[in-house]
């Protein structure tokens, strides 16, 4: 893993890239990250979550950079949202080899045109990179019913879009910072951000999704979680308690 140096990208595990960016979230002064993930097999490579379209010269610099002449070989849009989808088409038309895989049901109603490059895969699936089986997840705190979740065997990194982002004091300089490398994130800030990136938590106590969320993390065993608007996560087990409370309703 690279030493963190205040902005991205940054190598979070050998062949996995963090890149995107960040902008103004709704709290004033700070950072929210608009990430998306690069994982490289031996053989093919994955793009997880396309970047927000605001970011996409930084996005494309980087996965440039990391592929270092290999291609693009898969795109996974975790959900039909612009922050991770909206650069599919532009990622279709950069890499023409690469295929987007994910929960695509309604893709080929926005992208007509590029029908025969989608996949549409399902929970459980498996994706041959090479020298692992990156697997689909089902998941569990989501955001829309075409939410699909990642994990990578290899690096155990479990890839969940909107859930589990870490809010934390983040500021300019800290964009590329790992969980155990700021502060706490502030729970009353997770619980504006779920209310409204994920709507349902402010309508419900979550207790089925909290025991749902502990099966999978006993299941999955996962390193660390890489969710695309908070701190990569490598203290899990610190945050959860944390990441739970957030998920719950705001008083
Ligand atoms: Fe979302
Ligand atoms: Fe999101």
């Amino acid at each position: 893993m690279d030493e963190a140096t205040g902005s991205l990208p940054r190598l979070i595990a050998p062949g996995c890239v963090w890149t995107g960016g960040c902008m103004a979230a709704s709290v004033s002064g700070m950072l929210a990250h608009y990430s998306c993930f690069l994982l490289m097999g031996s053989q093919r490579s994955i793009l997880i979550d396309t970047g927000h379209p605001a970011h996409a010269e930084q996005v494309e610099r980087d996965v440039v950079a990391a592929l270092a002449g290999r291609p693009l070989d898969y795109i996974f849009p975790t959900h039909a949202e612009l922050p991770h989808s909206g650069l599919l088409e532009r990622w279709l038309s950069r890499w023409p080899q690469a295929v987007a895989v994910g929960d695509l049901r309604d893709w080929p109603l926005y992208l007509p045109h590029l029908t025969d490059r989608m996949r549409h895969v399902e929970g459980g699936e498996t994706l041959d990179l090479g020298d692992r089986n990156f697997l689909f997840v089902p998941p569990v705190w989501r955001d829309l019913p075409d939410t699909l979740w990642g994990f990578d065997p290899t690096t155990r990194i479990l890839f969940l879009s909107d859930a589990c982002a870490c809010f934390h004091p983040h500021t300019p300089g800290q964009s590329d910072h790992l969980s155990s490398e700021v502060a706490a994130p502030e729970v009353a800030l997770m619980q504006d951000f779920n209310s409204k990136a994920l709507h349902w938590p402010r309508f419900t106590d979550n207790a089925e999704g909290n025991a749902a969320m502990d099966a999978l993390l006993a299941r999955l065993d996962p390193a660390m979680l890489a969710s695309a608007h908070g701190a990569v996560v490598d203290n899990w087990r610190d945050m959860l308690p944390l990441f739970k409370a957030g998920m719950a309703r705001a008083a």
